[in-house]
């Protein structure tokens, strides 16, 4: 027990008092406490859960959870789930074939036996129902709601991993290191940007350029607030600063681990704290231009037919669903699209009349799941466009897709004429 101490009542879980399934996630919580130093225990207000698609999971991950769930394991803090394979509706009219849909319905099974809430969403600070405060004790496993939490609203929590965020849930508790303690929330890198950051696919690019150099530092923006309208008293809706935010984190977590940063004068630590967050040994960069981040990032300049265009990484907020829905009115799309979004927020635009815009000109806007963890091999894609820098990394990586990248106009322009610069 070296170093790391337990309350009777956190013992007695590790010891089975509550039966196998508590002892198990109590394990997985007290090793990472040791393995990082920590010493002692936090309550926790909320878990995000990630780790959900069976295209990740695989058979092992069904028989794990529904173990854990055979268990008699039940979260205890309000618990919620990232994206899966399929929207659970639609995944006989996509033609998902039964043995991706039935292994995935029994993971979904699992963790509603869990008490998890099925919500599908890698924004939880969207719409969830549950908003954190700053200074709230949280184990999020998505890496771009880790990096919204920490950032923009002031939370607190790790990256954790999908077993770890569930088994917090479980025990209601997370071992105290990293970016619980004050200290671990110093920059270790500052940057200035002296080029314009305009739109989300320009902050997706400036992902790129800076998380590769950030690796896992906290990151101190010195200037960009300046390219930010300002935040929103309601974070739920999104809007310019969320949605410029919430592509930022991501791609910061994509192309580095970046899990927080601040904005001078604009996050709420960088308000209230100032420079006194910036180590002393911190490094400097200095960001000239985006232009070899979008060289790099759209990646394939001979592509030209577009099977899918994906808008909503990290999900969509209700402001750009709006925004698509603008745009599409009277227009008649020649190529798949998907605007991907939160159960919650889909709902909220149907009932402004954006879900059915996007549907009358062609296109989806699709619940649950998202074009990185969801098949596309077996729904025929090939090639993408995205105005997501999470998007434009990830899905190659995991789906094997040819893509482009830039702006959302570039973007709905291809889903409109199905090519890629016409
Ligand atoms: Fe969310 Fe999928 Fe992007 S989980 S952050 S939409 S890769």
């Amino acid at each position: 027990m070296a170093g790391l101490f337990l309350t009777r009542e956190e013992q007695a879980m590790l010891d089975g008092a509550e039966g196998p399934g508590v002892q198990r996630a109590m394990r997985i919580v007290v090793a990472l406490g040791r393995i990082y130093g920590a010493a002692e225990l936090v309550p926790i207000k909320h878990a995000q859960i990630a780790g959900v698609s069976y295209k990740n999971l695989g058979d092992a991950g069904v028989q794990f959870l529904s173990r854990w769930a055979e268990e008699g394991a039940r979260v205890r803090v309000p618990a919620t789930l990232n994206p899966m394979g399929m929207e659970r509706d639609r995944w006989q009219a996509w033609g998902i074939p039964p043995d991706f849909a039935q292994p995935q319905l029994s993971v979904l099974d699992a963790f509603a036996r869990m008490g998890v809430s099925p919500t599908m969403s890698c924004t939880p600070y969207l719409w969830q129902g549950y908003l954190p405060a700053r200074g709230d004790t949280l184990a999020w496993a998505e890496s771009s709601a880790v990096a919204f939490a920490n950032s923009v609203i002031g939370a607190r929590t790790n990256r954790e991993g999908g077993p770890s965020a569930l088994a917090a849930a479980i025990v209601g508790r997370t071992a105290r290191y990293g970016y619980h303690l004050d200290e671990e929330r110093q920059a270790g890198l500052v940057v200035e940007v002296r080029c314009p950051v305009r739109t989300v696919a320009d902050f997706g690019a400036l992902s790129y350029v800076v998380g590769k150099a950030a690796g896992q530092n906290v990151i101190w923006f010195a200037d960009l607030a300046a390219w930010l309208p300002a935040l929103p008293g309601e974070l739920t809706a999104g809007g310019p600063a969320v949605d410029r935010l919430k592509t930022l984190g991501a791609g910061l977590a994509a192309y580095g681990a970046v899990a927080l940063y601040h904005i001078a004068g604009y996050t709420p630590e960088a308000r209230d704290l100032g420079e006194s967050l910036i180590r002393p040994d911190a490094q400097r960069m200095v960001v000239e231009s985006l232009a070899e981040a979008y060289r790099v990032m759209d990646a394939d300049p001979d592509l030209r037919h577009i099977d899918l265009v994906a808008i909503g990484c990290p999900h969509a907020s209700l402001s750009e669903i709006e925004e698509v829905a603008r745009y599409l009115a009277g227009k008649t799309l020649a190529t798949r699209l998907w605007v991907t979004t939160a159960r919650a927020t889909r709902e909220r635009a149907a009932e402004l009349g954006y879900v059915q815009a996007i549907e009358a000109a062609g296109g989806e806007v699709v619940a649950d799941t998202c074009a990185v963890v969801a098949p596309l091999h077996l729904l025929g894609v090939r090639s993408m466009a995205t105005n997501a820098g999470k998007m434009a990394c990830y899905a190659p990586m995991h789906s094997g897709v040819r893509m482009r990248f830039g702006d959302l106009e570039a973007c709905l322009r291809a889903a409109v004429t199905g090519e890629w610069g016409s």
